[in-house]
């Protein structure tokens, strides 16, 4: 078991050609690092170990995530201070990051990242449960071939009801995107055996 504090954040790379990239991820600070661990093969840590920069966003904006899940990966980006950073246009806060150190792996290499730079753009606005909601529909859709049709059904049940209670238009339409690819995994896995 992790005993880190994860964040689940946006985080915009550059190629070295200069094309972006934008992927959610759960990063943690350890020793005074943050570092991001992406899964191989991964444009994120390709663009990373092309440019040895990074964008970590703090994005409250759950359309980001469920998008970039179901194929919608074209979220307004501006320049951040450093050269060869991209951040989102509407984080809340973002951090620019430095890559000071890769631990190697196979599967998940970890890359330990300085903050060179980090600013607020926002207020934190309070937490909202379909925004919760939603951010674990988009794990769960994330890992749809690694888990049972019953399981995903009752997980959606039990999120279903933090939508109905308090989502907004933006929860809606983000909720609406991750169903729409569950429901047509589950279509697609009718009548194989479990
Ligand atoms: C909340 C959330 C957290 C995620 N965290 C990670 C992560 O830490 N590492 C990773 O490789 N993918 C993570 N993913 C999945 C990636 O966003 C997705 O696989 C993405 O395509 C990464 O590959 P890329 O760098 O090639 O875009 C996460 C997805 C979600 C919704």
């Amino acid at each position: 078991m992790s005993n880190h504090f994860i964040r689940e954040v946006i985080v915009t790379t550059q190629s070295a050609e200069g094309q972006a990239h934008i992927a959610p991820m759960g990063v943690w600070e350890e020793d005074g690092l943050v570092t991001l661990a992406p899964f191989r093969p991964s444009r994120t840590l390709d663009n990373v170990l092309a440019r040895s920069v990074a964008v970590v966003n703090a994005c409250d904006d759950v359309r980001v995530f469920a998008g970039c899940l179901t194929g919608r990966h074209d979220w307004p980006l501006v320049a951040g201070t450093m050269a060869g950073t991209l951040r989102l246009q509407d984080a809340v806060s973002h951090q620019e990051l430095e890559l000071v150190r890769i631990d190697e792996d196979a599967q998940r290499p970890k890359l330990r990242c300085r903050v060179a730079l980090e600013q607020a753009h926002r207020v934190f606005a309070g937490f909202n449960r379909a925004r919760a909601a939603v951010l674990e529909c988009a794990i769960l859709a994330s890992r749809l071939h690694m888990l049972p049709a019953e399981k995903i059904r009752n997980e959606l049940a039990y999120l279903a009801i933090a939508i109905d209670k308090t989502a907004g238009p933006a929860e809606r339409e983000a909720w609406g995107w991750l169903r729409e690819k569950i429901d047509a995994h589950l279509a697609g896995t009718e009548g194989t055996p479990p």
